[in-house]
């Protein structure tokens, strides 16, 4: 496993194993391009908002929720993807031009809206079992004009027994629910046998939610030689078929110098 230190590697940036144009243009996230916004204009508007929505449990379970009946505020600060998150998947779906992506675990619609702000041509199909949730975030997206996003109303299992595989359709998957070791490995074979053609990008959030999930990361890598393995802590993201160094790479997010910035190497 190659361990990197980020400010280290800013600082000796032509030793870096990636190439000077992904770092620029993919690691470096202290650029918030014009595409970043309305995502971000979304997920401050759920941080204020004072609705509340009851909340079936379909996945392991929250650490931050006692019970169902939970604000959206809350559930956007304790589950939603985080902008330096959400302005690093942008930043990938930019790089690559990727233009379908599909998503497991919408709840508010956070990443969904990342991800299909970039491109206005994309399309995200995103999964989400709680109905509850799909009501909400279907209207949310809709008042707020996320027009190429599709929910679809299913547990995962039934999503992957019931639909039609689109096969071999998606560049780019989010695996961001249900976090167990041998459902998420499940996912991950299946969407990539399926679901995603030849060349394409695997995140899996919360990879150290729990050791069950760190186990299902490495195994992971283990099992993807071929790929580019980003190990980001917090979530994971394999990268099949473009051209970029192999084996798994450890990043982490750390404040430039200036102290205002974020940067992910
Ligand atoms: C961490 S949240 C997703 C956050 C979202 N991706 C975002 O960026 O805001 C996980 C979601 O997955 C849903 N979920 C968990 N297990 C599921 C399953 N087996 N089938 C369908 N949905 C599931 C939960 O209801 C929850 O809304």
């Amino acid at each position: 496993m190659n361990f990197c230190n980020l400010e280290y590697l800013f600082r000796k940036k032509q030793n870096f194993i990636f190439s000077d144009d992904f770092i620029t243009n993919v690691l470096d996230i202290t650029k918030v391009e014009h595409y970043s916004v309305k995502a971000l204009k979304y997920y401050g508007e759920l941080l204020k908002s004072n609705e509340t929505i009851i909340q079936i449990d379909f996945g392991a379970g929250s650490r931050g929720f006692k019970n169902n009946h939970r604000k959206v505020s809350d559930i956007a600060k304790i589950s939603g993807t985080k902008p330096q998150y959400g302005i690093f998947y942008q930043k990938l779906i930019s790089y690559f031009g990727i233009k379908k992506v599909i998503e497991l675990g919408t709840s508010l619609g956070i990443a969904s809206a990342y991800f299909s702000s970039v491109f206005s041509d994309s399309y995200v199909v995103s999964v989400e079992a709680c109905p509850n949730t799909v009501e909400f975030t279907s209207n949310k997206l809709k008042i707020n004009n996320f027009n190429n996003i599709t929910l679809i109303n299913k547990t995962f299992d039934d999503f992957f027994n019931e639909t039609n595989p689109y096969y071999k359709y998606f560049d780019f998957a989010f695996i961001d629910g249900n976090h167990r070791k041998f459902a998420v490995l499940s996912y991950f074979e299946k969407l990539k046998y399926a679901y995603l053609k030849d060349v394409n990008i695997v995140v899996i959030d919360d990879i150290n939610w729990s050791l069950d999930m760190h186990s299902a990361w490495q195994e992971i890598v283990k099992n993807n030689t071929n790929s580019t393995c980003l190990n980001l802590f917090r979530c994971g993201v394999v990268i099949t078929g473009f051209n970029l160094p192999r084996g798994e790479f450890c990043l982490n997010f750390v404040k430039k110098p200036s102290e205002k910035e974020f940067y992910v190497i």
